[in-house]
């Protein structure tokens, strides 16, 4: 689904060109949850809009959904773009539009969603990440967390093939925070999408199948622990993760269980937070797909 070949990258010219990014190589596969972490300023958010076609790769081999992103066409990147949720850390909602408009507008782009049904969705998304009784106030009026929640469901909205997230969590507390990202993990599981979510937040590795690392614009792998192990479908094995999601500490939807979107979003409104393992347990094996350059 995402596939980077020796990617580098450059900002600047002549005398002030720079090189961020060296030689990146990696996969995502559908339904995967791959963290992407790294001091600030490694180049984590570079790699990040180059995997979501908001900017032109220069080197090396880019696939996204299938196509080259390596000098594509821009009627390529805004099909591709299309298809790919982004949530940033600044949720970069529309002030002047009400919760919902900021939903439906996120539909326009879709030839093929009429109004009548991205205001359908738009609501249904809002309903899933809880906010149903939100739909008429502005990004003013609402808390930090549920302005993120809004920037899921719009990011969600379009029903995505990837999820990219840009420091999702950096500015909530711990329980929304929680929320936020079990919400992409669960809809990446659901949907089968792959996400990447860059993250400074050790307490939402848990959500992740694999860890990547950047530093210095090198991408590698996170050193292996050994106390995670992934099961068939990439869910974590460990006693603590694979406990029923009945909201008891430790908690975590299985990817086989049939608990249903909305369904799921209520208990993660209740329980998650409490359910969030420490994040030691969820030392991350190395795995094969990634390699820095
Ligand atoms: N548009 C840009 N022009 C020039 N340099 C940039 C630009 N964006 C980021 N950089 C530089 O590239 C490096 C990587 O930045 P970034 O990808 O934002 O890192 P991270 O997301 O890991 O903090 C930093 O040194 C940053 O200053
Ligand atoms: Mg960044």
């Amino acid at each position: 689904m995402i596939r980077l070949d020796h990617v580098s990258h450059m900002y600047g010219a002549g005398g002030t060109r720079r090189q961020v990014l060296f030689d990146a190589c990696a996969h995502v596969a559908p339904g995967e949850v791959v963290l992407l972490t790294g001091p600030s300023g490694s180049g984590k958010s570079t790699l990040l809009t180059l995997i979501g076609a908001l900017r032109a790769a220069q080197t090396g081999s880019m696939q996204v959904l299938g196509r080259e992103l390596r000098a594509a066409s821009s009627d390529t990147l805004i099909e591709v773009r299309r298809r790919i949720g982004y949530i940033f850390q600044k949720h970069n909602l529309l002030e002047c539009l009400s919760v919902l408009q900021n939903v439906q507008v996120s539909l326009a782009a879709h030839d093929d969603i009429d109004r009548p049904t991205a205001r359908r969705r738009a609501i249904d998304m809002l309903d899933a990440v809880g906010l149903s009784a939100y739909l008429d106030r502005y990004p003013r009026q609402l808390s930090g967390g549920q302005q993120q929640r809004v920037a899921i469901a719009r990011a969600l909205a379009g029903r995505p093939r990837i999820i990219l997230a840009d420091e999702p969590t950096a500015s909530l507390d711990s329980a929304t925070g929680g929320e936020v990202a079990m919400r992409i993990r669960e809809l990446a599981k659901q949907e089968g999408c792959a996400a990447v979510v860059v993250t400074h937040d050790q307490r939402i590795l848990r959500i992740a199948d694999r860890v990547l690392q950047m530093e210095d614009g090198r991408l590698t792998a996170a050193p292996p622990g050994p106390e995670k192990t992934l099961g068939a479908h990439g869910v974590a094995s460990n006693s603590a993760a694979t406990a029923p999601s009945t909201g008891v500490p430790g908690s975590m939807p299985n990817r086989r269980q049939t608990v249903g979107w909305i369904s799921t979003a209520r208990m993660l409104g209740t329980c998650l937070p409490a359910g969030m393992p420490a994040p030691q347990a969820y030392k991350i094996p190395s795995t094969p797909g990634v390699s820095g350059g």
